[in-house]
């Protein structure tokens, strides 16, 4: 698909998205001039029958002309209810209408989206990112169909003259970043067979050259030299062997800076490990590596975007598998901080990996540290599937995540960690328990352990993304992995290297 910008004021493309609010008359909209006589005609029947009122999400696709060109009424709902999370979905949805209908070009104005306090690039970028959230699909593993894939070759965006350039950058930004989400969507959806940690870190190299950022990777001997224990702990009942990536990007200038350090979590399948996840639970795990996925890609789009900054990526990478030699409940595992972990349950992996990620940052004195990680299924039960979870004993940092998580559309709520939840995991005979004695709050003692390999970082905030994982429906995405914490991520950097 092809983003651009028209500044014409009235569209030539195949398709026309009319965007209504609830009640709008169609006749009023800028557009609605231009249509031939026939297409007007329509349009209005439609609307006064009531068989089109513009609720939110409704939509009416209305053939005209010869060869066929299609006029979209789009639904906005009510005026006064209009936002952030509901221009996204529009943004979606005129994609996902027109490949449906095998609209093959789609033009909508910019302005019929327009937010309240929200300006011209930052809605562009807004449109720009989830247009192509939309066009995403994962068809690696399927035969392609007689035809090939349903495409929307052009969408074309119509702005004022005097908005041109503000809208340029915004659809410019948001298509790195809509690329970079997408990116993540595809290496968490690849299976864990196509997806060990030496492919993760493989992936991580290719991006880098692509994009330019430094990778480096250490292979399971140099782990064993650092003393990375819990990575190796976790690693140990499979045959592929653990990997520890680090990214480095440092825009010309910055060399000195303290760098911003994100740390995904990169368990490439979980099985549980012998304490063997149920059924149906196992599913989907090859997604276990979705905050590894987002890391990299937000280096990408960092480096893309050539943001005045440095920043480090690090991807702890391990497959959690039960056999022989997999480590135990009962196991302590030495961590590069010289603390022991005990591990209590070998599903609980990711903190125990994530645990030496977060000592091997402190090397770079950072000015911010944020781990992403699908950590914990008790995040999900805390928020459903609409919003990760964000931890931080620097609520002042957990609240400036929030904001981002808002305006960037990558949803994610605070939880309290205060330093009570600590006692919850404390070791019987380590220093550390990997699992929590109380059985509620799960993602807080999951973030309270964590914590304990943070205390050396003044900004720092876990975000568990398990809840957004995966699209759910509705959401007008792909189904598969949601390419959560990308966005997040990003923001972060942006507003950083802005202020
Ligand atoms: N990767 C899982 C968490 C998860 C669950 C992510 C569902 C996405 C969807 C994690 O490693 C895990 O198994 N967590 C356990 C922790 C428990 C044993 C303390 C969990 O949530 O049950
Ligand atoms: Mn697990
Ligand atoms: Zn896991």
């Amino acid at each position: 698909m092809r983003l651009s910008l028209s500044p014409s004021p009235r569209p030539t493309a195949r398709g026309i998205a009319l965007a209504l609010f609830q009640d709008a008359s169609p006749a009023k909209h800028p557009w609605f001039p231009a249509l031939p006589a026939g297409a007007k005609q329509t349009v209005l029947a439609f609307a006064k029958s009531k068989e089109f009122i513009g609720k939110s999400g409704e939509v009416h696709v209305i053939p005209f002309g010869a060869p066929v060109r299609r006029v979209v009424l789009l639904g906005l709902g009510v005026r006064k209810d209009w936002n952030r999370r509901k221009a996204t979905l529009a943004s979606r949805q005129v994609v996902v209408v027109a490949k449906q209908h095998k609209i093959t070009d789609i033009a909508l104005r910019l302005a019929d989206l327009q937010l309240p306090n929200v300006d011209v690039a930052s809605l562009a970028q807004l449109v720009a990112e989830n247009a192509q959230l939309a066009d995403y699909s994962f068809t690696r593993y399927r035969k392609i169909p007689k035809g090939g894939w349903p495409k929307l070759a052009s969408y074309v965006l119509h702005v004022r003259l005097a908005d041109r350039t503000a809208a340029a950058k915004g659809v410019r930004v948001g298509t790195v970043i809509g690329a970079a989400n997408n990116a993540a969507r595809d290496l968490a959806n690849t299976p864990g067979s196509d997806m060990t940690p030496a492919l993760l870190a493989n992936a991580a190299v290719a991006e880098g050259k692509k994009s330019g950022f430094f990778v480096t990777v250490m292979k399971k001997d140099a782990i064993e030299r650092e003393g990375m224990g819990g990575l190796l702990g976790v690693s140990q009942g499979s045959p592929h062997s653990p990997t520890f990536t680090i990214m480095e990007y440092t825009a010309p200038g910055h060399a000195t800076d303290k760098p911003i350090v994100y740390v995904g979590k990169g368990v490439t399948f979980d099985s549980g490990g012998l304490n063997v996840k149920p059924d149906t639970s196992m599913y989907e795990m090859h997604m276990d590596m979705s905050g590894a996925a987002a890391v990299i890609a937000a280096m990408c789009a960092i480096a893309l975007l050539k943001l005045p900054l440095r920043v480090i990526g690090l991807i702890p990478a391990a497959e959690n598998m039960s056999a022989g030699d997999a480590y135990r409940p009962g196991d302590q595992l030495r961590t590069l901080s010289g603390k022991t972990i005990e591990v209590m349950h070998t599903d609980a992996e990711g903190r125990v990996i994530l645990a030496d990620a977060l000592t091997y940052a402190e090397r770079y004195k950072p000015s911010a540290v944020i781990d992403v990680a699908t950590l914990t299924g008790a995040a999900m039960v805390a928020l459903g599937q609409r919003a990760a979870a964000i931890l931080s004993p620097n609520e002042a940092f957990s609240q400036q995540l929030h904001t981002l998580a808002e305006e960037s559309g990558d949803l994610a709520w605070p939880l309290p960690l205060w330093e009570e939840y600590e006692a919850d995991i404390q070791g019987t005979f380590g220093d550390v328990a990997n699992s929590s004695k109380v059985r509620y709050g799960g993602a807080i003692t999951g973030a309270a352990f964590l914590w304990q390999f943070a205390k050396k970082f003044s900004r720092w905030a876990h975000i568990d993304i398990a809840p957004t994982m995966t699209t759910i429906d509705g959401q007008f995405l792909a189904k598969g992995s949601a390419g959560a914490g990308v966005r997040l991520l990003i923001a972060y950097a942006r507003k950083y290297a802005a202020a």
